[in-house]
């Protein structure tokens, strides 16, 4: 595990921004592995900001995005297909067929599941994750006591993830209770991973994750086990460790 420390949420977007590009830069054709959340942004504008540059270019990169809720469709603005779109794919020159998320709409869970596991697999796997965290040490959807071997998965979604995400909504009533979810095996065998935390809110969860016990009950903590992990984290979110 390697943690690079920032000093703020500017400069950790700036540290993961230039870590991905790095990985673009030596992989044209690279598979990287997408997240969405609030702390990824500032990430994805300093990627856009290269690229209008023209410093970066996307257009033989594969995505494959975490997770999506289960029953949102892409045109919901809500939904993770859209985040991506508002927030990165809009922006930059990737080649639209290249963008993978689970479909919201098929609420076919198993046939989902496989068909984006079979996605993951046929592109080669991932050369490089990026991660958000939850306040309970959730990566994608994985929730406290998800198993570790599980693949793409439906989750039923805890009350502190839809509380936590209520904020993207009108109401609470609106948060959808399940999503689709890479699993926590998916999500290690990617041959790099980066997790970008920021703020006093994360600081306590950071130092459980990972420097507490590897546990299914804090589903980020496995990623100690991970041979090229990467923690980017403001002072803030690092102030614990
Ligand atoms: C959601 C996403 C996660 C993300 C988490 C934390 O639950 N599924 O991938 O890491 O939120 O989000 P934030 O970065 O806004 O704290």
């Amino acid at each position: 595990m390697k943690i690079i420390r920032a000093k703020d949420y500017k400069d950790m977007s700036r540290k993961a921004a230039n870590i991905i590009s790095a990985q673009v830069i030596m992989k044209p054709n690279c598979v990287l592995g997408l997240a969405t959340g609030g702390t990824p942004v500032g990430t994805y504008k300093q990627l856009i900001d290269w690229y209008n540059k023209g410093d970066l270019d996307f257009s033989e990169v594969t995505t494959v995005n975490l997770d999506e809720y289960r029953g949102l469709p892409r045109e919901n603005p809500q939904s993770y297909w859209y985040f991506m779109h508002d927030n990165l794919f809009n922006h930059v020159n990737i080649d639209h067929s290249r963008i993978n998320l689970p479909d919201g709409t098929n609420l076919d869970a198993a046939a989902e599941c496989a068909r984006y596991d079979e996605v993951i697999r046929s592109v080669g796997g991932i050369d490089l994750q990026l991660l958000g965290i939850g306040h309970d040490g959730h990566i994608g959807f994985n929730e406290p006591g998800s198993a570790f071997e599980l693949g793409t998965h439906c989750v039923d979604l805890t009350q502190d993830t839809i509380e936590a995400n209520k904020r993207f909504f009108e109401s609470i009533d609106d948060v959808p209770r399940q999503a689709y979810t890479m699993g926590i095996k998916t999500i290690m065998q990617a041959r790099k991973v980066l997790l970008v935390a920021s703020g006093k809110d994360k600081a306590s969860i950071v130092k459980k994750a990972f420097f507490g016990p590897v546990t299914p009950e804090v589903p980020a903590s496995i990623l100690q086990m991970h041979p090229d992990f990467i923690l980017v984290g403001d002072e803030e979110a690092l102030s614990e460790i």
